[in-house]
């Protein structure tokens, strides 16, 4: 994790710097800091806390120049604290750099730097190794020492470093962790990812793995492992800055889900052709690919793993093919059956998370094809899959996932309807019938967003709870993944989620008086056995909020609430089925004051193991 940004040209590094730190911060935001050379030394500012407390201590005029390095950290090694915030610095302040990732051998270089040259380190970072490994080797070309120091260094990185002997220039290296290069016109920029630089810049150099890059003001020059210079295409941004701005909403969290209904229409519509087929534009898999799967994996983390959870039921039921849905960093270490007979799928967000990156490694490696469901368009996991397929919800800021995950639900069923129509395991008319049900979802979700202020009624009356508990059957077990990972992450709310026919296996044990407990219902062929299990904790005593579709009121007997949704076939029940349970996590949030946007201990892009 953690947010880098570089810039050199002419002047003003530092605002431009400090607003590319803002838009990083979903990155990490437990601590900031900025690098400048001035007059012969590097001088160094950083302030635990969010990037409105470093602006505060960096105000004077005469700390300015047209070179500098910044980050937004999110603590790996060594608390939050000014000292452990980047960047950090050699030990005669000739060199200073800045870093996202792990170095995972740094204690090994700690001691023989330690040892061999007496540097006192200053940090409990992993990343400080890096500023005096750079020091030493330093001999008037930053290149060549930086080169040589990651030679020393192993583990995942993106390191941007610059040296008061050469004020025109940075360097900045990647292994494992995103960096992209922006093209000015009489200055450059680098970061951690494209949104640091558009207010700047619409061109980018997206940089690959092992590559090294040199900035000077008017020149970009990237060289691959072996030291040889790299011709890259240029990459064209054509989203808008604007698309990640609040809009007059409270928070991001609000707006995304609000954004629901026109992201799962574009996701929608970018794929479906006029006589409803499912256009597969830049999916290289053919029918023989399809047909000789005989075995799918979706391997995701988070929220996306709970799309996952969605996905293998729909894809199993779609395409009758075996589906495994595993969390990115077990998968990794578990051996898995995996060979070139396996549709491998990668489904991320961010398309940066490492272990959902490093699964999909392993399963290239075994010889699977790789479908990456990604929202981040050029991410590291689109560019290392087979083939992509994007979500179209635009940038998600907010830490707490929400558009990103229906419109991965949507991604799920595009994948199903696909598959179950090329193999022939589903009828032209189921085919029809889905994707109408799915063509009406945005508009289904909108109606679930005008009764927002019912279930912000239902937060205001609940938010004092200190244990939550999320219930469900088939689809909605999966989605009772989700209601409870939103509660908990940005609430801190102490919730669990579980299959409702697992209960009474002992979780049940814990249901006391006054539990609260969301109880989805919207499966039709299951709602008997739930309405049964809801029984079971209410004669315990619990507090029920029921979510069932409209018109199935039994459920109201053994609730205290219920909210509905729309009528609709099972299969797309989970996209509505979230929506008032994001809403409920965002206004309990609010009700305790809680930082919605930033939780406690998060970060928007998980680049670390
Ligand atoms: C929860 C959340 C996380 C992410 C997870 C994977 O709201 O956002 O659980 O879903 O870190 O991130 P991506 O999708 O970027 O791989």
């Amino acid at each position: 994790m953690c947010g880098i940004v570089g810039f050199v040209g002419s002047g003003n590094a530092k605002e431009k710097i400090i607003d590319g730190l803002k838009r990083l911060e979903y990155r990490g935001y437990d601590s900031a800091g900025i690098a400048l050379p001035i007059d012969g030394k590097i001088e160094i500012r950083k302030h635990v806390g969010e990037i409105k407390n470093l602006e505060k201590i960096i105000g004077e005029a005469e700390f300015d120049s047209s070179i500098g390095i910044g980050h937004t950290r999110w603590a790996t090694h060594g608390a939050p604290s000014d000292v452990n915030s980047h960047p950090h610095g050699n030990m005669d302040s000739s060199i200073a750099i800045v870093h996202n990732g792990i170095i995972e051998n740094y204690q090994e270089i700690k001691e023989w730097l330690i040892k061999e040259y007496g540097i006192v380190f200053k940090s409990e970072t992993d990343s400080e190794v890096i500023a005096h490994l750079i020091g030493i080797f330093y001999d008037g070309d930053l290149l060549a020492a930086v080169n040589k120091a990651v030679e020393e260094m192993r583990g995942a990185y993106a390191v941007c470093a610059i040296a008061a002997d050469e004020p025109d220039k940075m360097v900045a290296v990647r292994k494992d962790a995103p960096l992209v290069a922006g093209i000015g016109k009489g200055f450059n920029f680098i970061a951690s990812d494209i949104p640091a630089l558009l207010k700047y810049v619409r061109q980018v150099y997206l940089i690959e793995n092992n590559e090294t890059v040199v900035l000077t003001k008017d020149d970009i020059v990237i060289y691959n492992e072996n030291g040889d210079k790299v011709k890259r295409d240029v990459f064209n941004v054509t989203w808008d800055a604007d698309a990640a701005e609040k809009e007059g909403y409270d928070h991001f969290m609000l707006k995304e889900i609000h954004e629901q209904p026109k992201g799962i229409s574009e996701t929608l519509l970018r794929r479906l052709e006029e006589d409803g087929s499912v256009n597969l534009d830049g999916i290289s898999m053919t029918k023989e690919d399809i047909e000789s799967f005989n075995k799918v994996y979706i391997v995701a983390c988070g929220t996306a793993y709970h799309a996952g959870l969605v996905g293998k039921l729909v894809i199993e039921k779609m395409a009758r093919v075996p589906v495994e849905v595993d969390i990115a960093s077990e998968f990794r270490y578990r051996d898995p059956f995996v060979d070139e007979n396996t549709l491998f799928i990668a489904i991320s967000q961010s398309g940066e998370t490492l272990d959902t990156l490093a699964a999909l490694r392993e399963a290239k490696r075994k010889g699977a094809r790789v479908l990456s469901v990604v929202n981040v368009v050029g991410s590291s996991v689109a560019r290392e899959s087979d083939d992509v397929f994007y979500t179209w919800a635009g940038p998600e800021i907010a830490v707490a996932s929400t558009k990103a995950y229906t419109t991965q639900l949507i991604c799920m069923y595009l994948i199903g309807l696909y598959m179950g129509s090329t193999k022939g395991t589903i009828d032209k008319e189921y085919y029809n019938k889905v994707l109408d049900e799915l063509k009406a979802l945005p508009g289904k979700v909108e109606a679930i967003l005008d009764k927002e202020p019912e279930i912000e009624a239902l937060a205001k009356k609940y938010h004092r709870k200190e244990q939550v508990f999320y219930i469900g059957r088939g689809l909605d077990s999966g989605v009772s993944y989700e209601g409870s990972l939103k509660l908990k992450e940005i609430s801190y709310i102490n919730s669990f989620a579980i299959a409702a026919g697992e209960l009474k296996h002992g979780t049940i044990a814990l249901m006391e008086p006054d539990t609260l407990v969301f109880a989805l219902a919207t499966q039709d062929f299951l709602y008997e056995k739930m309405v049964s299990n809801v029984e079971e904790i209410r004669a315990r005593g619990a507090r029920i909020i029921g979510v069932s579709k409209e018109g199935k009121t039994e459920i109201e007997k053994v609730c205290d609430e219920v909210f509905y949704i729309p009528q609709c076939i099972d299969e797309v029940s989970p996209v509505l089925a979230v929506i008032p349970l994001q809403i409920f996590a965002y206004y309990v949030a609010k009700e305790r004051n809680c930082n919605i946007d930033k939780p406690k201990n998060l970060a928007k892009s998980v680049t670390v193991e």
